[in-house]
């Protein structure tokens, strides 16, 4: 049996993964889709996770939670702990992880600050999952995005897909790159307001990585026959002018007819979600649009499996 080496680690980066690691996260995410709910609950049966999202979410803490739960195991729930939790009174967040640490088997932490998932592992002696670090990374989202694509199109090697929105701040399109990077071949089309593009120390990194990036100017360059389109918002809560963000925010929209001129009769339509207005509903009962389903429902299997690896 090939050894498990998420077992008993972080995730911080999507960097401390590789291509079989990832390929062996989609096989076992495929295996928990089918397995029969009363099964899977003895997965981590008696095992504790803490969740800990110093930011909002919707997504993230809820398929994790669930994730949790179908596998048998049990939660401490932190939602907003910068009013609910004694961080309030001065905890500092290394003393709040050593004390998880006495009621957890492993720490699932979302922050508005890059980096702090890295400063937690440094500090528990149980795994942390980061669960997105500011504009850092945010790797079981690119997991997920690429068991989706890898899902329908049987592979990630010669992949060619549009990323568009807020590429500088998004850390989706951050660990969603350096995912794909491990595979071969990978050609990505970049969209975005000219101040919301990658830094040039990222494009020539991923460049170096082996993925060929080319960044188009708008929505008429998208090439025919993307694999998959993978639409992002404007990130807010990244700008200190409020005024330029308003002015950024629905720089491109996805629309129905866009779909119909642009989109291949494949292409996956996905967006990490939440959507502010950069994907028209009329896209939703698009076949090909997947964000509000295929998506966001294997996070939590992906999720299941991760945790699985790591504490099982
Ligand atoms: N995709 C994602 O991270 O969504 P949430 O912010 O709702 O968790």
């Amino acid at each position: 049996m090939k050894k498990n080496i998420l077992k008993g680690n972080d995730l911080i980066s999507i960097d401390q993964l590789d291509k079989n690691i990832i390929l062996s996260i989609f096989k076992t995410a495929d295996k928990i889709k089918k397995i029969k709910p009363k099964k899977a609950l003895n997965i981590l049966k008696g095992k504790v996770v803490a969740l800990l999202f110093f930011e909002p979410s919707t997504r993230t803490f809820s398929s994790h939670c669930v994730a949790v739960k179908r596998l048998g195991g049990q939660t401490i729930e932190h939602q907003n702990p910068m009013q609910t939790s004694s961080v309030v009174k001065g905890e500092t967040i290394e003393d709040m992880i050593k004390i998880m640490e006495q009621y957890s088997d492993a720490i699932v932490i979302r922050h508005p600050v890059a980096g702090t998932a890295q400063i937690c592992a440094k500090t528990a002696g149980i795994p942390i999952v980061n669960a997105g670090d500011g504009i850092g990374e945010h790797p079981t989202q690119a997991l997920l995005d690429m068991y989706t694509i890898y899902e329908k199109f049987k592979t990630l090697d010669g992949i060619k897909g549009l990323m568009v929105g807020d590429l500088l701040n998004g850390r989706t399109i951050h660990s969603l790159l350096k995912g794909l990077s491990f595979f071969k071949n990978s050609i990505i089309y970049l969209l975005s307001p000219k101040v919301l593009r990658l830094s040039k120390k990222e494009l020539d990194e991923f460049c170096r990585r082996g993925i060929k990036l080319i960044e188009i100017n708008n929505l008429n360059d998208i090439p025919p026959d993307l694999h998959f389109w993978y639409w992002t918002r404007v990130q807010k809560e990244r700008f200190s002018d409020k005024n330029e963000y308003e002015k950024l925010k629905l720089s491109f929209i996805l629309s129905k007819d866009l779909v119909d001129r642009k989109a291949g009769k494949k292409t996956l339509l996905m967006h990490p979600l939440p959507r502010v207005g950069e994907i028209k509903t009329e896209v939703d009962n698009d076949p090909r649009a997947v964000y509000l389903t295929t998506q966001a429902k294997n996070g939590m299997y992906v999720r299941m499996a991760l945790l699985k690896m790591i504490l099982e």
